[in-house]
């Protein structure tokens, strides 16, 4: 199992006001408690959908069959979506394929490659398709949205279902998986009259706590991830989170210590910082996690608290030549999670060259691994000297095991830290402006007043112009 290591977030190593001290603990506890039996109530009452994932079988089979059927007629799978349909596609595959996978060639059956759009930046998306213009025969389109209403998703999916229509002809349905809305949406509809085969997105799940559910494990598959293996890591962190006693129990001892050090020690800037660069997309995923999750104007009451923890991502060894200098001398704000991995696939030996030149004869024939493990330990040793809290995620490696504990252990860290914020951490009603004002502009019927209303918000005021 991944482990939670948090005695650099401690009074005893950082001091009292920026560390935890017993008494905080002590305080915290029955909060804490209490958050674990409501979050596990809420599991029990079949109120929280992402909860069931790690042991639901029938998606898994479903995307079973699916990729049964396509394994051996497709190169490439490209992800039409965005946000929670698009972040843990892109963090499963760069944690568990090779880092070159996509560039491999040569016959590769069931390891497709996969490339997710996630935006719409108009180079990303023409590019990637010219690219694929000739194996267009052997690429799978999986359209994820589950309002299926997303317009970045809407406009990828036209411009991709135009390109296959004109060169595919009437095979083109053949090559779209739809992941969406069960029963009802634009996209469902579509699919349903085009023929597509379709993957459902649960109901009952949120973006992004998606990942486990056909949202990510069809593209997950599709390339060669075991994802009965990172299911079984989910179970097992499932488990384990829903059962041991708090102290050892790594998502309350998280949400304990990412809430008091937002709420009591002045860090509300929460840094994810992965040594391993497989791992940097997990810090994308969580900060959507950790963003919309707990950025909320409201309580469950109504009253306006305006709470939530910045998260932010950070790569070591990476960012050590570039933020940490802010992260020790700047302002004391902020709470780092390293993710360190004892142990990775491949490594590399630094040869024994240049015995003549002083000042390297301390790499010769250290392994890589060693070095960004050093560097890693380095770094906290150096926070911890400036009294900079941090706490430490141990992968003994990258496997589908460990990322699937790992997901499933932030998923139920955030339902935890949404009871002590008491908030509705399963909302997003912030984000909804944003996506009808985008409808106003592009002229979306039954957007009239507010498009009036962003004419004259927009009027230009040379006054301004610089
Ligand atoms: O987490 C969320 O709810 C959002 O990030 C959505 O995933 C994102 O907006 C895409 O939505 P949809 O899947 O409905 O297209």
């Amino acid at each position: 199992m991944i482990q939670v290591y948090w005695k650099n977030a401690t009074s005893r190593i950082v001091g009292a006001p920026n560390g935890v001290r017993p008494l905080d603990l002590a305080q915290i506890e029955p909060r804490i408690q209490a958050a674990h039996r409501a979050v596990l109530a809420q599991i029990r009452a079949d109120k929280l959908g992402y909860a069931k994932l790690p042991v639901r079988t029938d998606y898994r089979d479903q995307v079973q069959a699916v990729v049964d059927r396509y394994r051996d007629t497709t190169t490439d799978v490209v992800v039409l979506g965005i946000g929670g349909s698009a972040l843990g596609n892109i963090a499963l595959h760069t944690a568990l394929t090779p880092t070159t996978h996509n560039h491999r060639t040569g016959k590769r059956t069931g390891r497709a490659k996969v490339w997710v759009l996630d935006n719409i930046d108009p180079p990303g998306v023409a590019d990637t398709l010219r690219m694929l213009a000739r194996r267009l025969q052997t690429t799978m389109f999986n359209v994820i949205s589950k309002s299926g209403e997303t317009a970045e998703t809407a406009a990828q999916f036209m411009i991709v279902r135009d390109l296959l229509h004109r060169r595919a002809g009437a095979d083109y349905a053949r090559r779209i998986v739809a992941t969406t809305d069960a029963n009802k949406g634009t996209l469902h509809d579509i699919a349903r009259r085009e023929g597509y085969t379709m993957l459902p997105v649960p109901d009952d799940v949120g973006g992004r706590f998606s990942v486990l559910s056909p949202v990510g494990l069809l593209s997950a598959a599709m390339s060669g991830i075991d994802i009965d293996e990172l299911l079984a890591g989910a179970a097992a962190m499932k488990q384990h989170v829903e059962t041991a006693p708090w102290q050892q129990n790594p998502a309350c001892i998280l949400a304990a210590i990412h809430y008091l050090m937002d709420t009591a020690k002045g860090k509300p800037m929460h840094v994810m910082m992965p040594y391993s660069s497989r791992l940097y997309s997990l810090g994308d995923w969580y900060r959507q996690l950790w963003a919309e999750s707990l950025g909320k104007r409201l309580s469950r009451g109504g009253q306006e608290v305006f709470v939530g923890p910045t998260p932010v991502k950070a790569l070591g060894t990476t960012d050590q030549h570039s933020q940490v200098q802010l992260y020790r001398e700047g302002p004391n704000d902020k709470f780092v999670v390293f993710l360190e991995v004892l142990k990775h696939p491949r490594d590399a030996r630094i040869p024994d060259v240049y015995g003549d030149v002083p000042g390297l004869t301390y790499l010769r024939k250290a392994r890589l691994s060693k070095l960004l493990n050093a560097e890693k330990l380095a770094t906290e040793f150096a926070l911890a000297q400036s009294q900079r809290p941090s706490v430490t995620i141990r992968f003994d490696a990258i496997t589908p095991q460990t990322v699937g504990q790992f997901l499933y252990l932030y998923e139920f860290t955030t339902s935890l830290c949404g009871e002590l914020y008491d908030i509705n951490a399963y909302d997003q009603p912030a984000v909804e402006l944003g996506k009808q004002a985008t409808f106003a502009l592009m002229r979306r019927e039954g957007y009239h007043d507010l498009a009036k209303q962003i004419r004259r918000y927009k009027r230009v005021d040379k006054k301004y112009l610089a």
